[in-house]
């Protein structure tokens, strides 16, 4: 049986190490409830180094740390950027990329995303890259969502060439924009849709074998279960309710108990 992933994205949260280390505690716990589940928390940078040195102290943990984002240099004059080796030595076994909150705050661009994420795979780091359309597409109906997100990936991944899948390899996370953080899941059934057209893209265009798509935009748990009740979506990456205390422990054991359909 193929495992369903839940990442947990704290963005700018919490604002203390102190809650930080509460929060993982509690994410290290319900990893270790969750069965076939793989858990991973992405803390801002600033967090990574105390909490591996929890995990470091719980070797049994079935938990992984991973980062927000990561630069495309391994080292240089690039004020306040971090590279994928000084993240690795950190504890993180992957970095999400192109989020869409960076894409639209930070202004990054397809072409930054791919160069980010060409670097942390060539270094063993994984990768987690979010891709999704703005409402402004998604009101035209599925079929432009799926241009926009088509047209992403090829841009993104371009001169990919038959990278691993999985958290050690790379994951794509389907976010809708409209969705991140407003409360406004899509529905599962178009979410699916959504999962199976990007793993068609990722098996035919860049080799993959066996591609895994997370859904992400207001997951929590009384919605999780009719996401990843279908095989096509492997799991979810969850922001606003994994900072909620109980909530991600929750999500994570939705997930372990679904009844996925063959
Ligand atoms: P959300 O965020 O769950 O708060 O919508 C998801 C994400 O941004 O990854």
């Amino acid at each position: 049986m193929i495992k369903k992933i839940a990442i947990a994205n704290w963005k700018e949260n919490p604002g203390t190490e102190t809650r930080a280390a509460r929060l993982f505690r509690a994410a290290m716990a319900a990893a270790g409830r969750a069965k076939n589940v793989a858990v991973a928390v992405c803390p801002p940078f600033v967090y990574l180094e105390r909490l591996s040195e929890m995990l470091r102290r719980q070797p049994k943990a079935r938990l992984a740390l991973g980062s927000q984002d990561v630069f495309w240099e391994e080292k240089g004059p690039y004020t306040s950027e971090i590279g994928p080796a000084m993240l690795r030595r950190l504890g993180a076994r992957f970095a999400i990329i192109g989020h869409s909150e960076r894409r639209r705050w930070l202004h990054e661009t397809d072409a930054m995303v791919n160069k980010k994420l060409k670097l942390a795979l060539a270094d063993g780091l994984g990768v987690v890259l979010c891709v999704g359309e703005p409402a402004s597409v998604r009101r035209k109906g599925i079929a432009a969502a799926k241009n926009y997100v088509g047209s992403q990936l090829r841009k993104d991944l371009s001169g990919l060439r038959k990278p691993k899948s999985g958290i050690r390899g790379l994951i794509v996370a389907y976010e809708p924009i409209w969705a991140v953080g407003t409360g406004n899941c899509d529905n599962p059934e178009d979410a699916r849709e959504m999962s199976i057209f990007i793993r068609n893209i990722l098996k035919s265009k860049f080799s993959f074998a066996d591609p895994v798509v997370l859904y992400g935009g207001s997951v929590d748990s009384d919605s999780i279960g009719g996401y990843v009740k279908y095989k096509e979506i492997g799991g979810a990456l969850v922001g606003g309710a994994s900072l909620k205390s109980g909530e991600f422990g929750k999500i994570t054991n939705k997930i372990s108990k679904a009844n996925v359909q063959p």
